[in-house]
């Protein structure tokens, strides 16, 4: 099965969780891991499962990272009935009710589009001890990928 990983950063923490969620799929899976700044949405397959990583900026807004692809989704709306996607999301709770809407946002741009999105969405929250790159390694180990891709 192809994984294909976009993230979306403004510092580099998502790139690291990426990168750490691709190492414990590699074992298993076809993976590759795209910047989202650099990802054309052409190139979206509904075949391949996906996976978002992606912080929040601001005040409850995207990355600088995932800008060009919200923007791309918004003005070229493909069509993405049968995409699968997970998310494992970036943020710190001391911003309150914007928590990690960064992933949300990403999230509800695809399911607009059509995609369904699959799994346990993570939330990490940077105002706690647990590193983000060991979470996003533990998170990926509990992705059932072929089970998530045939529900
Ligand atoms: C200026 C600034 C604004 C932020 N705004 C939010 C926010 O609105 N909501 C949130 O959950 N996290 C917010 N964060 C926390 C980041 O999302 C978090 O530190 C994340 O791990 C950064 O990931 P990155 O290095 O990949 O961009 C903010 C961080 C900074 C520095």
């Amino acid at each position: 099965m192809r994984v294909v990983i976009l993230f979306g950063t403004e510092m580099g923490t998502a790139e690291s969780a990426a990168d750490s969620i691709a190492a414990e799929l590699s074992g298993a899976h076809d993976v590759s891991v795209h910047d989202m700044t650099d990802f054309d949405i052409e190139d979206l397959d509904v075949r391949d499962f996906h996976v978002i990583v992606c912080s929040t900026y601001g005040d409850g807004d995207l990355p600088t990272g995932a800008e060009p692809f919200a923007d791309a989704l918004d003005r070229h709306a493909p069509e993405l009935t049968g995409l699968r996607f997970a998310v494992f999301g970036l943020g710190d709770t001391v911003y309150g009710d914007t928590f990690n809407r960064g992933g949300e946002i990403i999230a509800e741009k695809l399911i607009a589009r059509g995609a369904t999105q699959v799994g346990e969405h993570a939330r990490h929250d940077a105002s706690t001890e647990v590193r983000v790159k060991h979470m996003a390694q533990q998170w990926a180990a509990t992705l059932d990928i072929p089970a998530l891709v045939s529900a």
